[in-house]
């Protein structure tokens, strides 16, 4: 492969930027250009390490990192859940942590033990399809919300919600609690499955790196 192809990293904007930033930071994976907050660029290129960076929004991610116009991707394991895209997942950064779970209010505990005909609202319909169907053999009827999930329990759109609990504050503060855990999540490495021939040497020692870094921290 020739030495001056870009490898290019498609990061997840919000919350998981920073920290994955700092993180690639610490093994010398740079970009002076990114830490000017106020510029408009969407990409960001590190000449020196033939580096190329963007940040998107998690769901698409995953689908830039297939398409291989991203080499290697950072998001979070819900996005790689629900999205079911044709990537190889290499590493779990450990940050990020929070659960997928199925929340509502104590009420919803029976509904729920009956295995009776619910519904639930949901950012993440597939996930929430896998769980009832496949691992509870529950029939419910899906509906899918894109934000504010834990609105529906309480106006009433919906028994139950299937959503992120990171502290469990945002349930607390609106009467609703955890019912059941679907399982857990973090931020994920994920490499596109060409790059990671063709590329195998310099996304290895990237990898290894990271690792490393992860190990000692
Ligand atoms: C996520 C999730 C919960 C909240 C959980 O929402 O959907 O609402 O965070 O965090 P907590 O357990 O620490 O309270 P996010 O802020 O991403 O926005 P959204 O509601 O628009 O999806």
């Amino acid at each position: 492969m020739a030495e001056d192809r870009y490898l290019t990293f498609a990061l997840t904007k919000g919350r998981l930027a920073d920290k994955t930033l700092s993180l690639l930071e610490q093994v010398g994976i740079t970009c002076e250009e990114m830490k000017d907050k106020n510029s408009r660029k969407l990409v960001f290129v590190n000449e020196e390490l033939k580096l190329k960076f963007f940040l998107a929004k998690g769901p698409d991610v995953p689908t830039y990192v297939e398409y291989g116009a991203a080499d290697i991707g950072v998001t979070g394991k819900d996005i790689l859940l629900e999205e079911g895209r044709r990537v190889y997942e290499v590493l779990d950064l450990g940050f990020g942590k929070c659960r997928m779970c199925v929340c509502g209010p104590e009420s919803a505990r029976e509904l729920l033990q009956h295995h009776e005909r619910i519904r639930v609202a949901s950012k993440y319909p597939v996930i929430a399809k896998d769980y009832f169907y496949n691992k509870k053999h529950q029939t419910v009827d899906i509906i899918k919300l894109n934000g504010s999930v834990e609105l529906g329990p309480i106006v009433g759109l919906s028994d139950v919600i299937v959503d992120i609990v990171e502290t469990g504050s945002t349930l607390r503060e609106n009467g609703l609690g955890v019912l059941e855990e679907i399982c857990e999540l973090s931020a994920r490495v994920i490499v596109n499955q060409v790059s990671m021939q063709m590329e195998s040497e310099r996304i290895r020692e990237i990898i290894l790196r990271l690792r490393k870094q992860l190990e000692e921290a």
